[in-house]
């Protein structure tokens, strides 16, 4: 199998229904008061913005998978998910703008995932979609622990399929 990570970033693009583009949704985010930190706290240098980032890093790591033996499965792991579906259970549907980009949607088919692994919501748990698992197994924040307590057990198995999300 061939372990990838991805170092993908988020672009904007999980828009809200019915919002026409990034612009409009960064304000209504904005209005709603759902702004994540990483809009003042992550700076882009040398790209002029986030986008553009995300964008570089989203050509660079498909033309490694495109690279990998396609003979061989793999497992993907990534700090934000891939496809979108993760994010319908966020109560703040404005947050989903940080949650990763649309332009990874179909690579977990296309580059043969046995599994998708990834950590940005903190809800840990796992969902499948196109016949693929997707785990996510955050480690959580330590405030996160006082509520919850910390992941048990704090490794996850991902193989073989079947242990505790
Ligand atoms: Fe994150």
């Amino acid at each position: 199998m061939t372990i990838a990570p991805l170092f993908l970033l988020y672009d904007y693009s999980f828009l809200p229904p019915g919002v026409a583009d990034a612009g409009a949704a960064l304000a209504l985010a904005e209005t709603a008061g759902v702004v994540c930190s990483d809009e003042f706290l992550l700076h882009p240098d040398p790209y002029p913005t986030r986008a553009d980032w995300c964008l570089a890093r989203v050509a660079a790591t498909e033309a490694r998978l495109a690279a990998c033996d396609p003979a061989m499965p793999t497992l993907l792991v990534n700090h934000f998910p891939l496809i979108r579906k993760p994010t319908e259970v966020l109560r703040h549907q404005e947050f989903a703008l940080w949650c990763g980009t649309a332009a990874s949607a179909d690579w977990p088919v296309r580059y043969r995932a046995s599994a998708v692994v990834y950590g940005h919501l903190h809800i840990p748990r796992t969902i499948h979609a196109d016949g693929v698992r997707h785990q996510e197994v955050p480690l959580g924040y330590p405030r996160e622990w006082q509520h919850w307590g910390k992941p048990d057990p704090l490794l996850r198995e991902v193989f073989p399929a079947g242990g505790r999300p």
